[in-house]
């Protein structure tokens, strides 16, 4: 059960396994029966914000747009996921304020790993100079000092990294523990 609402604030770079770990903790809460609405930031670029680009402004736009949807839902008491590169620490900072049950997960993996995985085929585009702005190409991508969760995916499996998320849900009073 959901003891108070909160959000859970995927950040890292493209291909360090955001979606992946959302989906993870998803099926998760769905066995434990606790509903969430996922934010995905591939999905959001389609809806909300679509027409936005990737110059720093327009990525503001996009995470603050996030972050107020964020906020609404959480102070209804939901439990949110969101799950965006989110590359800049300021506009992030700006989340956490917003939203206030922030749960700030960085999803660290190396920029080597990822490109190496290439999920959708974007940093070779980037290397190409056929996509600009990419982050951690030519763009930047500045890491979390704080964040309340850190997972590492080049040496953790998706489960380690959806418990040590959930563990943390559940220290921090969002959750009821596991019966189990
Ligand atoms: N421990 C792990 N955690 C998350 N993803 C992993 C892990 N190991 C390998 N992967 C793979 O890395 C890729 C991450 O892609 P994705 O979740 O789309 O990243 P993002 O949403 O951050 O751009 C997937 O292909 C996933 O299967
Ligand atoms: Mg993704």
């Amino acid at each position: 059960m959901i003891k108070k609402g909160f959000t859970i604030w995927f950040t890292g770079l493209s291909g360090a396994g955001k979606t992946t770990i959302s989906d993870r903790l998803v099926e998760v809460f769905t066995e434990r029966k606790i509903h969430v609405e996922v934010l995905d930031g591939d999905v959001v670029r389609t809806n909300l914000s679509k027409g936005l680009g990737f110059s720093k402004e327009d990525r503001d736009t996009n995470i603050k747009r996030i972050a107020f949807v964020c906020k609404l839902l959480t102070r209804n008491g939901a439990g949110v996921i969101a799950a965006a590169i989110s590359p800049y620490r300021e506009v992030r900072a700006h989340a956490r304020t917003e939203i206030k049950n922030f749960v700030e997960v960085y999803v660290k993996c190396p920029l080597e790993v990822c490109e190496g995985r290439d999920v959708k085929g974007l940093y070779a585009k980037a290397r190409a100079g056929e996509i600009k702005q990419f982050t951690g190409i030519d763009d930047p991508y500045e890491e979390p000092l704080n964040a309340e969760v850190v997972v590492e995916t080049d040496k953790e499996t998706v489960d380690e990294s959806a418990s040590k998320i959930i563990a943390a849900l559940e220290e921090l009073g969002y959750i009821e523990p596991s019966a189990a």
